[in-house]
């Protein structure tokens, strides 16, 4: 026999059991997002590096360490999208939506980071983004944080997240502010770890993040961002954080909130989990004012976000929500298919929308009866020799008691819309 060959570490396949809640889950999002008035575009998973490396940055993990970045065969360099918002702005801009209007858009779909798989963090995973362009004001980044909490009291997790906020000034205060802090930790550079000296150098910002306990004792006497923030900086945080409080959103300021790509400016902001263990972001943004001009268009303000689907998966098994059952009948019968097939085409025809599975490939009724019954369907219907030739239909509960009872027929869709409340 020749050797299986199984998946890529890290990328997972979504099977049927779990796929339910992925849909109820997507359903709600989109739901919400529609509600919002945003609209959803599709981007190619692969786009030219170059987009990447200029978006998020050359000094930022994702770039250095974790693109899956291949020639083509013209010997373009490409890569697998390790994130949406580079692709957004790109799409945008290619097509003109960005031209002297609003755009409230949002995607779905897997990205591709090949960082250490581990427990809510993968190789492909999947994102639901969202990217607001052409508004300046905090009015929008408050829409974009009112909405997501409104998406975790919809799911059930108000309790499970909590919303962590930075402000990272514009390009002139965070300039200001990187001197400071070079200045700062240059004089304590042999107490950092390696990794935040190459920082140091490339991508000082960066260092507020890291994990190193030498580092994090350095950063404890580092100055403050907010000490460098200008008047608009300060001005736009406050009118955000007065529209979160006005809505009873609670927050947690966070000096170290930097994020891991360098395109953000003014706000930003995590909702975080302590229920995962490492990997507790589960949604994550901000605004990006430069970004749009930095891709090579006339500058557009926009800030957004993207929420980890595997993530908030993992939260949602935690609590069970009650879902769907895949049918609303199962259809048992030992006549032939002739009968039996068509049985189910008429019911469709007249109940459109109630979902039927008809039992395929034979079996007695006692072993079509435990499939029906495992398919979490809510009735059976039998149709037996008997049931044929009186031109009945026998209905059968199969959830929350009830008798059994034949219909004739004719009246089969009737009784069943009644039941059903349709
Ligand atoms: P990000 O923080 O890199 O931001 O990713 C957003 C979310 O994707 C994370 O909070 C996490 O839930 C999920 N995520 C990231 N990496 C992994 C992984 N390896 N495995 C599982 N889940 C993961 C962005 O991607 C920005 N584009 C967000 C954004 C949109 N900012 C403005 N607009």
């Amino acid at each position: 026999m020749s050797q299986k060959i199984s998946s890529i570490r890290g990328m997972n396949d979504i099977l049927p059991t779990q796929t339910p809640l992925w849909q109820w889950l997507e359903a709600r999002v989109r739901n919400l997002l529609q509600g919002y008035g945003y609209g959803e575009i599709r981007m190619p998973i692969v786009e030219h590096t170059e987009l990447f490396k200029r978006s998020i940055g050359e000094v930022t993990d994702i770039v250095e360490k974790e693109m899956y970045s291949f020639d083509d065969r013209n010997g373009d360099s490409l890569t697998l999208r390790p994130e949406g918002t580079a692709s957004c702005v790109r799409a945008a801009e290619e097509h003109g939506l960005l031209y002297n209007q609003v755009q409230r858009l949002w995607y779905a779909g897997p990205m591709f980071r090949h960082e250490r798989p581990q427990a809510g963090r993968y190789r492909q995973f999947h994102q639901i983004g969202v990217e607001a362009f052409g508004m300046t004001g905090p009015d929008i980044d408050a829409e974009l944080i009112l909405m997501t909490a409104r998406l975790w009291r919809d799911l059930g997790l108000q309790d499970k997240v909590v919303l962590e906020l930075n402000s990272l000034g514009d390009s002139e205060d965070r300039a200001r502010y990187r001197d400071a802090l070079v200045g700062y930790l240059s004089q304590h550079a042999d107490r950092l770890d390696e990794d935040s000296r190459r920082r140091l150098e490339r991508n000082p910002l960066r260092v507020l993040d890291s994990k190193d306990a030498g580092t994090r004792e350095v950063l404890r006497q580092a100055p403050r961002f907010d000490d460098y923030l200008g008047d608009e900086a300060r001005q736009h945080f406050a009118e955000l954080c007065a529209v979160l409080d006005a809505a009873g959103v609670a927050y947690r300021l966070n000096p170290a909130l930097v994020r891991g790509l360098d395109y953000y400016g003014k706000t930003v902001f995590e909702w975080v989990t302590d229920s995962l263990g490492a990997q507790g972001t589960v949604c994550a943004g901000g605004r990006y004012d430069g970004l749009v001009s930095q891709l090579g268009g006339k500058p557009v303000p926009a800030v957004g976000f993207a929420m980890g689907i595997e993530r908030l998966i993992l939260l949602l098994e935690q609590g069970r929500p009650e879902l769907p059952e895949a049918a609303d009948l199962y259809l048992v019968s030992t006549v032939p298919p002739t009968a039996s097939l068509v049985l189910a085409e008429q019911l469709r025809d007249m109940l459109p929308g109630v979902r039927i599975q008809s039992h395929c490939g034979g079996g007695s009724i006692k072993s079509q009866m435990k499939k029906a019954d495992k398919s979490g369907a809510r009735w059976a219907l039998i149709v037996g020799e008997d049931e044929l030739a009186s031109g009945e239909i026998s209905l059968k509960p199969l959830r929350g008691g009830g008798d059994q009872e034949r219909i004739v027929r004719t009246d089969l869709a009737e009784r069943l819309a009644a039941l059903m409340k349709l």
